[in-house]
């Protein structure tokens, strides 16, 4: 799968829409789809896309630039064409909403645009570095929850954003339930401090490190993967072959379990395909040191 794919069929999986790869990969390859469940995979990979396809050009421009319409968009994006969606695509909540699994309140809905435009304004003039900057913002935009539905996805697409914005991939938040428990209490240990922001009573660019220091870790473990999975694919394009873990442990004299504990530990590069985790002997750096 591409990192696009695997962050499509994670973040919609965090949200409790479950595809199959090869379900996410005909629903992607086809560009139709007539479930409900199906719509919102397919807007939410077109609404990546383009929302990505900018974020790159900010960065080859180095003119990182997020705005209070762009966020309307990507929301728009990711309910275009899903049927039995009962709001207006793009437009902020008009009422009170509960976060779910969270015990923090989302600020009230006459707030949310003044609290978007603020959180914009401050990104954009952050001299924070991208995974910092992409954490903080995601902790705030989550408490904002300033859409009716689609919060964590567009809040995702955006945290994605920033990271490819400054030159780094999109990552894949797992949904898996330990990561994704992982993930929620990552941002459960921000919001007393995210609250006061909200409140006024903090500014966020004086963020201390520690309220947001887990959704950081996650963010860098992510990145990790997505390296590898970069690595892995171009090393694919220039014609080499990958072969699997147990393959390349016999080749090089090791049992199979230390070079997949070498793997996890990211001593070693590698990539699962199909299931299975994949290497080649050049990717190896050492695992035994
Ligand atoms: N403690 C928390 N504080 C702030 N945000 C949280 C917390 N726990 C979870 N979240 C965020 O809230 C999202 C889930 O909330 P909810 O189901 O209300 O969102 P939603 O608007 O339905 O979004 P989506 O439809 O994309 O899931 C999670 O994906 C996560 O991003
Ligand atoms: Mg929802």
């Amino acid at each position: 799968m591409t990192l696009l794919e695997e962050e499509t069929r994670h973040s919609l999986m965090i949200e409790g829409n479950i595809v199959s790869k090869q379900e996410l990969r005909k629903i992607i390859g086809e560009g139709v789809a007539s479930r409900h469940s199906a719509q919102e995979v397919l807007a939410y990979f077109e609404a990546a896309v383009s929302a990505y396809e900018l974020a790159f050009q900010q960065y080859k421009e180095n003119d990182f630039q997020l705005t209070k319409p762009f966020v309307r968009q990507v929301h728009a994006l990711m309910f275009r064409g899903v049927d039995h969606f009962a709001y207006e695509p793009g437009a902020w909540r008009n009422g009170p909403i509960k976060i779910a699994q969270a015990r923090v309140e989302a600020p009230p809905h006459h707030k949310v645009e003044k609290l978007i435009e603020s959180l914009v304004k401050t990104a954009n003039q952050s001299a924070a570095n991208p995974i910092r900057k992409a954490a903080v913002f995601h902790s705030i935009f989550e408490q904002i929850h300033p859409f009716p539905d689609g919060n964590g996805r567009v809040g995702r697409i955006l945290l994605n954003y920033i990271l490819i914005a400054h030159g780094l991939p999109n990552i894949a938040i797992k949904g898996l339930e330990t990561e994704k428990n992982e993930y929620f209490s990552a941002l459960e240990s921000s919001d007393a401090y995210v609250s006061e922001v909200l409140r006024g009573v903090k500014r966020w660019t004086r963020a201390q490190n520690k309220p947001f220091v887990g959704l950081e870790n996650l963010i860098c473990k992510n990145l990790a993967i997505s390296l590898d999975t970069v690595i892995c694919t171009r090393f694919v394009d220039s014609g080499s072959v990958l072969q699997p873990l147990d393959e390349v442990a016999k080749h090089i004299k090791m049992s199979y379990q230390s070079l997949r504990t070498a793997c996890s530990q990211k001593k070693v590069i590698s990539m699962k395909i199909g299931g299975r985790l994949l290497t080649h002997p050049v990717l190896l750096k050492k695992p035994t040191t």
